[in-house]
């Protein structure tokens, strides 16, 4: 039981308040939904993208955010759940046991690292060169967006930028930046 003056460090009372057990039940149906059977063979695989062959006709890349301000967002720190559950095997071991959350441990990361995440881009627009690229992007990010373009500009002779203007993702309490698409064709 919690008292309603507790202080928080993160998360949502009403949220964190209900078993995960209601949770599961609330949206499995809504989640199976989303499972259908393709046309042709699908594989997941899980690491570090790069390390992936390249060689595909479209790849898009969602990568972690870093705010003007420099603040990066860790999906380590924040999505325990979620990044457990793409590395089941190896999440017993990866649990941060001394954090207050049992955050997944930290990892080097340069797309959290605001010196490093420049070279980041560019390695894996390199690496990815012969497909379309699409990155999913926030306007108000490092690198910036134009910053962003020259960086695509070097492997994608057609690159394009598309602002989602009233679109922001559901958690999100910044009101100013908005959802961007680059597309290097
Ligand atoms: C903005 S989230 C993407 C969320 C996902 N597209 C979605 O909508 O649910 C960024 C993701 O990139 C992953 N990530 C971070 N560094 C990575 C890397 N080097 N290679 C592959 N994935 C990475 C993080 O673990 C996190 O899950």
């Amino acid at each position: 039981m919690r008292l309603a003056e507790v202080e928080r460090t993160f998360g949502n009372k009403a949220s964190w308040d209900k078993p995960f057990a209601e949770w599961f039940e609330t949206f499995v149906d809504e989640a199976n939904q989303a499972v259908f059977r393709g046309n042709s063979a699908c594989q997941a695989v899980c690491g570090n993208a790069i390390d992936l062959p390249a060689g595909f006709d479209l790849v898009y890349i969602d990568p972690p955010y870093i705010s003007q301000r420099g603040v990066a967002v860790d999906y380590a720190d924040f999505y325990h759940f979620l990044e457990g559950l793409c590395d089941y095997d190896g999440w017993q071991e990866r649990i941060d046991w001394g954090s207050k959350h049992r955050r997944m441990v930290r990892q080097p990361n340069p797309w959290t690292d605001k010196a490093q995440i420049y070279a980041a881009f560019d390695r894996c627009f390199a690496h990815f060169a012969e497909s379309i690229l699409v990155v999913s992007y926030r306007s108000d990010g490092v690198p910036g967006i134009d910053e962003l373009r020259s960086l695509m500009g070097r492997y994608k002779s057609n690159v394009q930028v598309a602002v989602f203007g009233d679109y922001t993702y559901a958690l999100s309490t910044n009101k100013r930046s908005q959802e961007v698409l680059l597309f290097g064709i």
